[in-house]
């Protein structure tokens, strides 16, 4: 038996770290379930076909209901949504599509009034190009202070007419647009790893670190209780841009390997200097009441870097992608908690566990694949389609698991339901990466398909009409969460007992977990995890034969099934258990 210490800073009293309830007292991030509401997909007030505020805030008993701690919400501020909302034109202020700042407070209120935290997005990497500084940039010209908050570089070549360096964009082509003089002559590039539309700041500018301080306070004095910062390893790059030739892979199916033989980072990715920014942000937090938070997106590895961003001064939390991307193999799936358990307890950060979010193809459709796992390109009508059933099964197995795990968990929108990815005709692609990668790249569009509320109703009750940005499959409507309410073994009541026993049991605020072996169960070993945390057994069995359940332990939560042989119990493959007692034999 070995023993993972996760969830537990040093020198911390375990009653400190107890804060399951939203509401309650401590560091609640510790243990919250926080759940990620993409807006355009959630739920639409007024019936064009794109999610809204006040759709969102109509829908929140949903999640009161559910038993989640927190909403994360994807951004919704003034963009022309060329990435969804990730090229904001205005930190401050709601786009139109999605209502107005009033109906910001009145989401954030009406969230806490049913005991939910909120957290938003922050995009500090890029803006939009129609943003009021980059425009002003443009009409600025070379040299001009306004230039100076993004990367604007001259071009080689005796004209200019090659690009500064040979960056690649994450979403595919250079990662250098080329633009126009005020006076209509071809004039110097500036940086974007994203799309054109989305150009680098230069956070070695001291009044890009001042805006965003202040963009952070403009939300925290609205009531927000934490960012998640979108690209945070991404802000700084290397002095000087050196050059960089090799793919700048971002949202990678693995993530070894990524900064090549040398374990050096790319100019572009976790750069010493986004620490510095953590740092400041953190004593902007500091200054707030209500514990405050913030979670990192980057794709860094090993996950010893991932760890430096939720140092005691920095971040509280990062996502870990390392999991996400892992294979359903119990081997896999066990080194992945070790890893992360223990270099997260060294700096005194929680773990986080994530299977879904709007980046990734959902993990019901992940492990319905033949690969089981990884993280595939969105799937495309001509794809190797995945077994739903098989993957329903799988997802419903790996989330058991996941929401047993210490430290915090995120769940994504409609994963509750079961949801798989839509197969998105070509024609109604909207990701970006489609026509940045000559329609190589499918997107990742199938994983931000509108939910379903009622199977019967026009767009599955997404909103009053049958519109729906993009289509929704015919199966959402079996999968509505009308179809699911109150009918047992249902997917979504699945996830409700889950997350109310795991408030029951502390399982989120556990110090620690203990991996067990299940007497009987020598002979599927390799496949089967299961460990003891918070007086609870969890048994998760990834292996292809049945495994004999403990006499006398109770079963509190199957994903599956149970078998008997006799009188003994059994949990057959793919399917996880949540057991009491019988106490530990060492
Ligand atoms: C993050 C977001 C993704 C977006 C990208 C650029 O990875 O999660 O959706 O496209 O950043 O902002």
């Amino acid at each position: 038996m070995t023993t993972t210490d996760a969830a537990r800073a040093p020198e911390t009293d375990a009653d400190q770290q107890v804060s399951t309830t939203a509401g309650g007292r401590g560091e609640w991030w510790r243990s919250a379930v926080i759940y990620q509401v993409y807006p355009r997909s959630f739920a639409d007030g007024d019936g064009d076909g794109m999610g809204d505020l006040p759709g969102i805030t109509a829908r929140l008993p949903h999640l009161a209901e559910l038993g989640v701690d927190a909403l994360w919400l994807s951004p919704f501020y003034t963009s022309p949504q060329l990435d969804a909302g990730y090229d904001v034109a205005d930190y401050r202020d709601v786009d139109p599509r999605f209502g107005v700042l009033a109906d910001a407070d009145a989401l954030i209120a009406r969230a806490h009034e049913l005991g939910l935290r909120v957290v938003v997005d922050l995009v500090p990497n890029h803006t939009s190009w129609e943003h009021a500084w980059f425009r002003a940039a443009l009409a600025a010209g070379p040299g001009s202070p306004e230039r100076a908050r993004y990367l604007f570089r001259d071009g080689r070549g005796e004209h200019g007419e090659l690009p500064p360096t040979s960056w690649r964009s994450v979403f595919g082509g250079p990662a250098w647009t080329r633009t126009t003089e005020p006076d209509g002559t071809p004039g110097q590039w500036y940086l974007h790893l994203f799309d054109s539309s989305q150009p680098d700041l230069d956070w070695s500018n001291p009044e890009v670190v001042r805006e965003f301080q202040d963009v952070l306070r403009f939300w925290l004095d609205r009531g927000v209780d934490g960012f998640r910062v979108d690209v945070a390893h991404g802000l700084v790059k290397a002095d000087g841009l050196p050059e960089w030739d090799a793919e700048t892979e971002m949202i990678t199916g693995t993530l070894a390997g990524q900064h090549g033989e040398s374990r050096t980072p790319p100019p572009m990715w976790d750069q010493e200097g986004v620490h510095e920014v953590y740092r400041a942000w953190r004593a902007v937090l500091d200054e707030y009441e209500g514990d405050r938070m913030l979670v990192a997106e980057a794709w860094v590895d090993p996950v010893e870097r991932l760890a430096r961003y939720v140092r005691p001064d920095e971040m509280h939390q990062a996502f870990n992608f390392g999991y996400l991307v892992s294979p359903l193999d119990a081997a896999a799936l066990k080194a992945q908690v070790e890893e992360t358990s223990r270099a997260m307890a060294a700096v005194g950060a929680p773990p986080t566990w994530v299977l879904s979010n709007h980046d990734v193809v959902r993990h019901t459709t992940r492990f319905g694949l033949s690969t089981a796992g990884g993280n595939p390109d969105g799937l495309a009508a001509g794809d190797d389609q995945p077994d739903p059933a098989v993957g329903l099964q799988r997802a419903r197995a790996a989330t058991l698991l996941m929401l047993a795990l210490p430290g915090s968990a995120y769940v994504y929108q409609g994963e509750e339901l079961g949801l798989p990815d839509g197969v998105v005709p070509d024609d109604a692609r909207q990701d970006p990466t489609w026509e940045r990668t000559g329609h190589e790249v499918n997107g990742r569009d199938g994983c931000r398909v509108p939910v379903p509320w009622e199977g019967d109703a026009p767009s599955f009750g997404f909103g009053p009409t049958a519109a729906s940005w993009l289509p929704q499959p015919a199966v959402y409507g079996e999968l509505a969460l009308d179809r699911q309410r109150d009918v047992p073994g249902s997917t979504y009541e699945m996830y409700r007992a889950a997350l109310r026993l795991r408030r029951e049991l502390a399982l989120g605020s556990s110090p620690g977990l203990d991996w067990t072996d299940l007497d009987g169960a020598a002979e599927v070993e390799g496949g089967v995890l299961a460990f003891r945390s918070s007086g609870a057994l969890v048994v998760a069995n990834l292996g292809g034969e049945p495994v004999r359940l403990p006499d006398g332990a109770e079963v509190l939560l199957v994903s599956g099934e149970l078998g008997h042989d006799g009188e003994a119990r059994l949990l057959p493959p793919t399917t996880t258990a949540w057991l009491r007692g019988p106490a530990a034999t060492a």
